[in-house]
């Protein structure tokens, strides 16, 4: 028994925060922000809007994707470090928006590394036979969470949702090979205690970010038993353009097979990679079958890569 990916969707608010937009509120300029992130703008949420209404948008058009209606989903899945309340879960939101009849729903934080996380969680419910249908959503509105104060956070972060429908199936599994990892001795590093403004200490985990991604891609494509030349794209998390840079070069993979649009979004935490997923197969770089690499590193600290078929 296998779990397929059988839909996927993505949104994000209508609202664009320019590089220029920040300039005039922070002591910033777009030439910084481009050649130190290669950020250019990112969507910012209305003050009403929380993050089951962006995922509800993300999971519609995932679930017709997969041509699933929301009462045959099973197990309702939200990645997200910025939930609607601390309880009840965005989970129990977004099955009760879409229409969904009684499914498990749990939200989960694995922050940045989220959907790496969910993915996994998801496949070992499909494989263990206790769900059929699962709906997978990374949905965030750091923007919320964000001290507009502080320049070297406030530039980086945006808001959005990415979504897919895993399903069992009798073929063969679409998820190769996960490894998840996390070490909370270094939480100080990028944490947003209760009630209070994210923080981070940005040069320190920027190096873990390379080399930690860097271990366990290496690690997923060994336990999946295929090499980076089988890869048709690699998908990491968009946290920094020079993050990615680096780590393509250590991969010793071409630049054009690491897929970027942190340039639109900035960094919207767990939604980057299903975003982003999206996107790339949208513009055609991904064709259902290949096999794609996804990776993610964040606070936790947590990190993870993922060898699937796509
Ligand atoms: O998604 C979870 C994981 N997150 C990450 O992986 C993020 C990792 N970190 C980063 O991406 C980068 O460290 C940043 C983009 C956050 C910062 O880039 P950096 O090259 O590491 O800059 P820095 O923090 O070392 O700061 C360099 C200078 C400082 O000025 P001084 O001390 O050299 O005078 C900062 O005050 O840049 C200054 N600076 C800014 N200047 C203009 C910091 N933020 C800004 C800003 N505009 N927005």
């Amino acid at each position: 028994m296998g779990s397929k990916i059988t839909g996927i969707g993505m949104f994000v608010p209508e609202r664009v925060l320019t590089n220029q937009d920040l300039e005039k509120i922070l002591d910033t300029s777009d030439e910084w922000i481009t050649t130190r992130t290669g950020i250019k703008e990112r969507h910012i949420a209305d003050e009403w809007v929380k993050a089951s209404d962006l995922a509800l948008n993300a999971s519609k058009e995932a679930l017709d994707m997969a041509g699933i209606h929301p009462k045959d989903i099973d197990l309702v899945l939200v990645a997200t470090s910025t939930p609607d309340m601390i309880f009840p879960s965005t989970a129990c939101f977004l099955s009760d928006k879409l229409g969904c009849k009684n499914p498990m729903a749990f939200d989960f934080s694995a922050a940045c590394s989220g959907f790496i996380y969910g993915l996994t969680i998801a496949d070992s419910f499909i494989k263990s036979g206790k769900a059929n249908n699962v709906l997978l959503v990374g949905s965030e509105v750091f923007s919320k969470i964000i001290d507009w104060s502080d320049r070297s956070t406030a530039v980086l972060f945006g808001d959005g949702a990415g979504a897919v429908v895993l399903s069992k199936s009798n073929d063969d599994s679409d998820i190769l090979s996960t490894v998840m990892k996390s070490d909370g001795s270094h939480w100080q590093l990028l944490h947003c205690q209760v009630g209070e403004k994210l923080r981070m200490q940005g040069r320190e985990t920027f190096k873990l970010a390379i080399k930690s991604m860097e271990q366990v891609c290496n690690k997923a494509l060994a336990k999946a038993g295929i090499t980076k030349e089988d890869i048709k794209l690699i998908i990491p998390h968009q946290a920094n353009v020079r993050i990615i840079d680096a780590l393509a070069e250590k991969l010793e993979v071409d630049r054009d097979k690491v897929y970027v649009n942190i340039q639109k979004y900035g960094n919207t935490s767990a939604a980057s990679i299903p975003i982003a997923m999206y996107e790339a197969y949208k513009e055609g770089k991904i064709n259902r079958g290949d096999y794609i690499l996804l990776t993610a590193f964040g606070a936790g600290l947590t990190w993870g890569a993922i060898v699937l078929k796509f």
